[in-house]
């Protein structure tokens, strides 16, 4: 779906960056009177579908929210199972992530992980840091709130070192010290699972991503749901704070 192709707005391109909010597992198992691990098992095969179809449209990054800084209140049963899905996951699909020349990439807050899955995490982002292909980041406690936190931290330290000035603390300065550093902004969120929220997923970064809420459950999500999204971004006019009439002088439409 590229610029100018008959499936979108003239104006709207295909994403370079596609972040998703992967909610919903929990409820499409208790529909199926199944555990809530059987949602989070079918999620892991809607998130595998999401890296193909990128990869066979030529979206750039995909960003996957898989464990959010708050998910430690589950109950510890429901975490300790997600941790292991994790580890499992990340075993089986890591070699045929490098194959297809994807570089995996991990953000949030290792410290509290578990130590086989920070060890399963470094070995996978060694294992394809130099793959020139899509990249698949995901987000594993992760928080907005301690990105920023932690970019603060990252900033105050180039400062006590004499790096950096105070006066020179500016976005640019903010944003390398981000997670997601040189990586696209994400143009486009998906939100699966019918809540209208951001859930402190990437809050410096979404300030002026498209976003799309769909009642769609994650294990639901699939091709034509994704083509719907994207459909959705390539008809909407991204102005940055312009006019509508500067924007189409400026794409020469
Ligand atoms: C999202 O699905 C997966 C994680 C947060 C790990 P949920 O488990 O939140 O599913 P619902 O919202 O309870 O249906
Ligand atoms: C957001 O989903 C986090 C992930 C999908 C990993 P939640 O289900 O945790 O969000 P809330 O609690 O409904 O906001
Ligand atoms: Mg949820």
């Amino acid at each position: 779906m590229q610029q100018g192709s008959s499936s979108g707005h003239a104006s709207g391109k295909l994403p370079r960056h596609v972040a998703m909010i992967m909610d919903g597992n929990g409820r499409w198992a208790i529909r199926r009177r199944l555990p809530r691990v059987a949602g989070h098992r079918a999620g892991v095969e809607t998130a595998k579908d999401m890296v193909r179809l990128c990869g066979e449209k030529g979206i750039e990054v995909l960003t996957l929210f898989a464990f959010s800084s708050e998910n430690w209140r589950r109950p510890e049963e429901e975490v300790g199972l997600l941790m292991d899905l994790f580890v499992a996951v990340l075993e089986q699909q890591v070699k045929e992530l490098h194959e297809n020349n994807i570089r995996l990439r991990v953000i949030g807050d290792r410290d509290a992980l578990h130590a086989t899955l920070r060890e399963r995490i470094q070995e996978a982002e060694s294992l394809t840091g130099d793959n020139s292909g899509q990249t698949l980041v995901i987000a594993a406690n992760y928080g907005g709130r301690w990105d920023c936190c932690q970019a603060a931290r990252r900033v105050a330290q180039r400062v006590k070192r004499g790096d950096l000035a105070v006066e020179d603390i500016d976005e640019e300065a903010v944003r390398r010290e981000l997670s997601l550093d040189d990586l696209p902004e994400p143009d486009l969120f998906i939100r699966t699972g019918g809540e209208r929220r951001v859930s402190n997923f990437l809050l410096w970064h979404l300030a002026y991503t498209e976003l799309y809420f769909t009642d769609t459950l994650w294990p639901d999500f699939d091709r034509g749901a994704f083509e719907g999204a994207l459909a959705y971004y390539a008809s909407h006019q991204r102005r940055f704070g312009r006019t509508g009439e500067q924007v189409a002088r400026m794409q020469g439409v």
